[in-house]
């Protein structure tokens, strides 16, 4: 049987068994096609300072790819695009028109359509997880950098709720896409885990502590036990100085103090990581407001030596006079609050100190904040202070990005609640994600063992919470529908893991594995086929959209329109056909549908099934 020849990858045997030298294929075809473009450029006389190919996806009706850069660059020169776009296709090298069918369109647009045969050559380069993710780190601009990103980053001794849901989620989607693109990934729980909050807590901690109540739900005791704490103070000004007491205790070093606080944080992220755990989150650093308590000082004394700080109604402030809000000429002045009045580190204060670590500590390139958006003028103005501190001090200064996204609200429009008005436990939330899928599973596969279908409804139900999530554009607002969100229909979690189990049973039934005879593969035939291979080769440009934006809805949109694809070739194509070539080639379009819907699923966190 012919087989490819390992030591020369670009040798193979294919077809009905010729031996031809093949193209080297590359991962970003758009990339490369630019590159391209850019160098031909110089042949056909362009001034290659100014031309940008400006190559992106195309309408499928007009190729795999545009160039649209001509239209601006001959404009500005007052020249003819059409013409101009003629002259620089002429000059492309042969490799390139054999891979491509060209044609300049419209007012001067070069259109692209990818050949079967350099399609199918992708998806024999593209063969395995390792060598998707080899060729999305080939030229990516995070490849090789570090990045931390800071995530999740809840206040401790209190249950995570609803509103924590989307940093998580989105936070680990960004995290695997970077590290995919070749980045050195740094994933940083920035707990809350210092504040006036532990002087109540600690008050009532060593008065009214139920050891069962701990043992069975610590975050819903030490919920209660600050409200104890907090009612009491209210009720009676002793207990309020008492308390005060037990938090200057607790800075000033106390042992016992120590103890206590340390050990609910300890117990708050244990509670934590049974969430982080059902969500695919594993953290690398858990470096909390509290870890910067002795760094502070060098950020007060530094941006006050560089006449940046200033000392404002007994405040450590920063303004911007060149910003409308937070100069010092606005009508209510809001500068950047660095030192409270009485002394004490606050948000502000220990970011600070968190950027300067990062640096020193991780050589970080890059950090980004994944954090709702009504926090927005806290970066906005944490990111201009850093800038000029890092500048006067001649500091490089990582790239700092607020990833932010919008609320998920409820059925009616508002933030989502309980009926009765509270917030939703992270927890309770995930549970019942996790019924109403064992339903649909019940409803659907009851021929599968109990224990099958309990463990598909955990991958299903916490999957399905995921995937709506990331499927928004984050940064709008987005409404929770159960009945939206865990069905067989539309752009969901279940209709993806159902796609992937059936291309899991394709291979099943016919008794045979994914990449298996795929040297036997005829060359790409029909209308459904070809239109199958130029959706899979664009997995390279979801990918990239959704990295370089922090923005996963493209890759799930992405995902979405290739389940389609296949289906459509699945119903126009039958597989099991008596011609081993043919059989090949369907078998080739099925496994790599199988490898990118799984590869892209898991960069989102989501687990996916072998049946269901
Ligand atoms: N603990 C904060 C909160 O619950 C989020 C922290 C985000 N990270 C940061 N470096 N500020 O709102």
């Amino acid at each position: 049987a012919p087989r490819n020849n390992r030591r020369n990858p670009r040798l193979r045997v294919t077809g009905r068994g010729w031996l031809s030298a093949q193209m080297h294929v590359p991962f970003r075809l758009a990339s490369a096609l630019d590159q391209a473009l850019h160098t031909a450029a110089a042949t056909a006389g362009l001034d290659t300072t100014q031309f940008r190919p400006d190559v992106r996806p195309a309408d499928p009706r007009n190729g795999d790819f545009q160039a649209n850069g001509m239209l601006g660059y001959a404009k500005s020169r007052k020249q003819n695009p059409r013409a101009l776009a003629e002259k620089l296709v002429a000059t492309l090298p042969a490799e390139v028109a054999a891979s491509y069918a060209i044609a300049v369109a419209g007012p001067g647009f070069i259109n692209f359509t990818v050949r079967p045969a350099t399609l199918q050559a992708w998806l024999q380069t593209f063969t395995t997880r390792e060598a998707l993710t080899a060729g999305a780190a080939t030229g990516a601009a995070q490849a090789g950098q570090t990045w931390i990103v800071d995530y999740s980053s809840p206040n401790t001794a209190k249950q995570m709720h609803v509103g924590h849901l989307r940093s998580a989620v989105i936070g680990e989607a960004a995290c695997r896409l970077l590290s995919f693109c070749g980045a050195r990934v740094i994933r940083d729980n920035h707990i809350g885990d210092w504040g006036t909050q532990f002087g109540k807590l600690i008050w009532a901690y060593k008065r009214q502590l139920q050891a069962d109540a701990l043992a069975r739900e610590p975050l819903e005791e030490f919920e209660r036990l600050y409200k104890v704490g907090n009612n009491a103070a209210d009720a009676d000004p002793a207990v309020l100085e008492e308390a005060r007491q037990e938090l200057v205790k607790l800075q000033s070093g106390d042992a016992d103090n120590l103890a206590v606080w340390k050990h609910i944080n300890e117990v708050s992220l244990a509670a934590f990581q049974e969430i982080y755990d059902q969500l695919g989150i594993r953290f690398d650093v858990t470096l909390g407001e509290s870890f910067y308590n002795d760094k502070v000082e060098a950020v007060y004394r530094g941006l006050t030596d560089c006449g940046l700080a200033e000392v404002s109604q007994g405040a450590l402030v920063v303004f911007h006079d060149e910003h409308p809000r937070f100069s010092r000429t606005a009508e209510r002045p809001q500068p950047f609050l660095v030192r409270k009045s009485d002394g004490a580190a606050n948000y502000a204060s220990t970011d600070l100190a968190t950027i300067r670590y990062r640096v020193e500590n991780f050589h970080a390139n890059g950090a980004l904040y994944v954090v709702d958006k009504r926090q927005g003028d806290h970066f906005e103005q944490l990111f201009l202070t850093a800038e000029k501190w890092f500048a006067k001090n001649g500091w490089s200064l990582p790239h700092l990005e607020h990833v932010d996204f919008g609320t998920v609200l409820g059925e009616n429009g508002k933030p989502l609640k309980t009926r009765s008005g509270d917030n939703i436990k992270l927890k309770d939330l995930l549970n019942e994600a996790i019924e109403r899928a064992l339903r649909l599973v019940n409803e659907k596969s009851a021929e599968l063992p109990e224990a099958e279908r309990q463990s598909i409804a955990r991958i299903v139900g916490v999957g399905s919470v995921q995937y709506a999530d990331l499927s928004q554009n984050r940064s709008s607002d987005y409404v929770f529908s159960w009945d939206k969100m865990i069905s067989l229909d539309g752009n969901t979690a279940a209709y993806l893991l159902y796609a992937v189990a059936r291309l899991h049973s394709i291979f099943r039934k016919l008794e045979t594995t994914p990449g298996a005879g795929e040297a036997a593969a005829a060359a790409l035939e029909t209308p459904t086929e070809i239109a199958l291979a130029r959706k899979l080769v664009k997995f390279a440009d979801a990918v990239q959209a959704a990295t370089d934006q922090l923005r996963p809805h493209f890759l799930c949109g992405y995902l979405y329109e290739l389940a389609g694809e296949f289906s459509a070739f699945y119903n126009a194509d039958k597989v099991a056909v008596d011609d081993p070539a043919i059989r090949a080639r369907r078998l080739q379009l099925c496994a790599r549908t199988l490898l990118i819907l799984e590869t892209g699923l898991n960069l989102l966190a989501l687990r996916t099934l072998q049946r269901m």
